[in-house]
Formats: structure tokens, sequence, C-alpha cells
């Protein structure tokens, strides 16, 4: 597919999109996330029944781009009627495909479907309500949720590591930590300690940190690849490199890495 081109079915959930507002009352969650590649928010609500875990309704309000309204509104309908743990099972690239595809320069848009309805379940199962999120100045951004990048869950301690990073292993090892604000760059940064060949990976035109901390990055061995998104991870038994879109060339290429670090 060409980056101009959209499906048929793209279109018309743009034009005619489902599900969209918001919900109130008894049992209801939201989640909301915004994309650091375009600053752009998604907000999903839904309705879920205590006694089966189902999802009984869904909405969905965002200020994103024609694709990010197609894939929330397709995400509503693939959602809906399914179980809590069925729902966390859904993918950016189900939505895609379900979709008829999407142009490869508009798949981050489906990051905000996927990861806002991921967000809704944690939520609700933490027990916050739609007026807690609602309240929380602080926004998530897309990349909270690995299951949205194919590989990751297949090399999970094998060469990517969410949490109990042991540095011993990753020492002279090749290692990309995929940003997610001050946390992964302090871990790059301490990382180089260990080994000479980190990156640090952005979605966005610059990392979403501190001014310190970016001329602490800018003084260091650490690489920083900007406008780049991990769309899989690769490998026989353990990983073995990254296929990663240049979103300002729109162009994938693979990367050699020995280790993934995504907090
Ligand atoms: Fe921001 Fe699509 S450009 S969501």
């Amino acid at each position: 597919m060409k980056s101009t081109q959209y499906s048929e079915k793209t279109l018309d959930h743009f034009r005619n999109p489902r599900n969209v507002g918001t919900l109130e009352g008894d049992n209801i969650a939201m989640g909301r996330v915004g994309n650091p590649v375009c600053g752009d928010l998604m907000e999903i609500y839904i309705q879920i029944n205590k006694e089966t875990d189902v999802i009984e309704d869904i909405k969905f309000k965002t200020f994103g781009c024609g694709s990010a309204v197609a894939t929330s509104s397709m995400i509503t309908e693939i959602a809906k009627g399914k179980t809590i743990d069925e729902a966390l099972e859904i993918t950016r690239k189900d939505v895609a495909d379900e979709l008829d595809g999407l142009p490869p320069v508009k798949m981050h848009c489906s990051n905000l479907a996927a990861d806002a309805l991921h967000e809704a379940i944690k939520n609700y199962r933490e027990g916050k309500t739609a007026d807690d999120v609602d309240s929380d100045p602080d926004i998530k951004y897309t990349l909270c949720n690995i299951n949205n990048i194919p590989g990751t869950n297949e090399f999970l301690n094998k060469g990517v590591y969410l949490k109990d990073i042991n540095k011993d292993e990753l020492r002279d090892k090749r290692i990309l930590v995929l940003e997610n604000g001050e946390d992964s760059a302090k871990l790059a940064l301490e990382l180089e300690d260990i080994s000479g060949r980190v990156i640090l990976m952005t979605m966005g035109k610059q990392p979403r940190i501190q001014d310190e901390l970016k001329s602490e990055l800018k003084q260091s061995h650490v690489k920083i690849l900007k406008q780049s998104e991990l769309m899989e991870v690769l490998g026989t038994n353990s990983v073995e490199k990254v296929k990663i879109h240049d979103l300002d060339e729109d162009e994938e290429y693979e990367l050699f890495v020995d280790a993934v670090i995504i907090i």
C-alpha cells in the first residue's frame, strides 16, 4: 500500500465513525493516551459487566487525524462483546488488518486506539474511574503496551526486557532503549557504563525529557534515533534484530541489536 492510499473500509470508518462519544455511570473506565509523533490525543470509554468481565459498551473521542478516527471506530467494533482479557489481545496490527491495511506512514496513528483501550482496561483493574483519569494532568504516551509490537512477547526476557534488567547480562551488547519519558533516558545513560552501543529511540522529533537530561545525553555516547518506530522484534532463540519504521522518510529498515528495553 502506498502512503497516500486508504482502503474503502478506512474511508468508510472515517466518514461514518461508529461509537463516538463518552460513557457515564457505573462500571465505566476510561483510557487516555497521547501520540508522541504528532501530539494527538485519544480517549476510550468502556462499560464492563462486573459478573462476566464483558465489554458491554464502548465509545471514543479523539483529537486525532482521519486514521486515528478510523482505527478507533474499528477497535470499538472489535472490542464490543469481548471480555477484558480478550480485548487486551487486540493489537494495532489487528485493527489495521481489519481496515484492509493502513498506509505505513499512518501506522503510528493506530497505536492511539489500541493503547487507549488497553489503558482503559488497566485503569478499570486498578479501580480508577473516568473522573480520576480526567483529573490527572499527566498524559500517558503510546508505547505503554508491548502487545502492540510483534515479537515483543515472544522474546520477553530473551532480549526484550521490561523491568528487572540484569545489567551484567547486557555488558557490551547492542542495546535499544525505547524512549518513554525521563526514566528511559536515565536508564540509557546508566547503560552507557556497561556498553558503548546504546541507542535511545524516540517516535518524536525529540525525546520527551527535561533540557538538563537532553544535554547529558548530548554529552554521552548514547545514540539518539529520532522519529523512529519499532515495528517488530526478530530473531531465532533470542533477539537478533528489529524492524524500524523511519517516520520521516516513511521507510522500513532492519537494525541488528541484542536487547530491546521497554520500560
Ligand atoms: Fe496524529 Fe494520526 S497524525 S493520530
